[in-house]
């Protein structure tokens, strides 16, 4: 495995590789298992595998939150290798907001208008200048998302669209623990009673979709289960895909393109969570 920080360096590097199909996985480090399952599934459909670290201050519309960020460089290395990620890429601030990339504008359809890109603003437009310099820079054939990021995972589909038609995209089931609690970097910053109360993100968007034939006493429910567990919630609705318009009691439907949305915070970290069916 190559650790390469240079912009050049990823260039010559698979220039020379030209024969191989290269898949890419971009993450902010601090890693866990959802992110390696990116990794062990692209490996699984024969790809050569570039991981990117790169803690992208244009996507914090809170400061404190990105002094926070958890940085694990040691122990993300340790965990690629043992999936086998072919190159990983870890650039300065300066190596990837150099002037070689003008910024671009995207047309997201909205998306950054409800949910996670009214709640944190400017976070989408950062997301997309990133990924657009890091998948310049790489040209994979192919990216591998998280669904946890459920609305990210829409955003870089119209990015991919606009700007990189032949790139293959792939969005991999959320990891959960044996609780359901959805792995995320974020949870690192959790007590050890804050990670057993956010079990129940996954304990109320389960029996809000259990219960749906009675929906807004199940949506009354679940909200107590978040609430009783110190969760404060930003949002949690039931939405249509992909216009993420939400629905009510006469709308819903697990057979169709939807899915249950949550954000909230929980000792100050803020967590996002979905179920999607269909
Ligand atoms: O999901 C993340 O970790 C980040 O938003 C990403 C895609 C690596 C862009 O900085």
């Amino acid at each position: 495995m190559l650790v390469l920080t240079k912009t050049e360096e990823v260039t010559t590097h698979l220039r020379n590789w030209d024969d191989f199909h290269i898949a890419m996985v971009p993450t902010m480090g601090a890693l866990h298992d959802g992110h390696l399952q990116l990794v062990k599934e692209a490996k699984s459909l024969g790809y050569s595998v570039l991981v990117s670290i790169f803690v992208n201050p244009r996507q914090f519309n809170n400061p404190e939150d990105l002094a926070k960020y958890p940085k694990t460089l040691d122990q993300d290395l340790a965990l690629l290798s043992t999936v086998n990620a072919d190159w990983v890429f870890v650039p300065e601030y300066e190596e990837i907001y150099s002037n070689n990339f003008e910024d671009i504008e995207l047309n997201i359809n909205g998306l950054d208008n409800v949910f996670e890109g009214s709640f944190r603003p400017g976070h989408f437009d950062g997301v997309i200048q990133v990924l657009y310099r890091f998948f310049k820079i790489v040209n994979p054939e192919a990216v591998f998302f998280g669904q946890k990021d459920l609305q990210q995972c829409m955003v870089v589909r119209c990015l991919i669209n606009a700007f990189f038609p032949n790139m293959k995209f792939f969005q991999v089931e959320t990891i959960r623990n044996d609780f359901g609690l959805a792995l995320s970097s974020r949870n690192q910053r959790l007590s050890p009673g804050g990670l057993l109360a956010a079990t129940s993100i996954f304990k109320a968007m389960t029996a809000l979709k259990d219960h749906r034939k009675n929906y807004l006493e199940a949506l009354r429910f679940a909200t107590s289960i978040l609430t009783n567990a110190g969760i404060e919630i930003e949002y949690f609705n039931w939405i249509e895909l992909p216009n993420m318009n939400v629905l009510d009691e006469n709308s819903i439907d697990v057979n169709t393109h939807q899915a249950i949305v949550f954000a909230g915070y929980l000792e100050g970290v803020r967590l996002i969570d979905n179920l999607v069916f269909d």
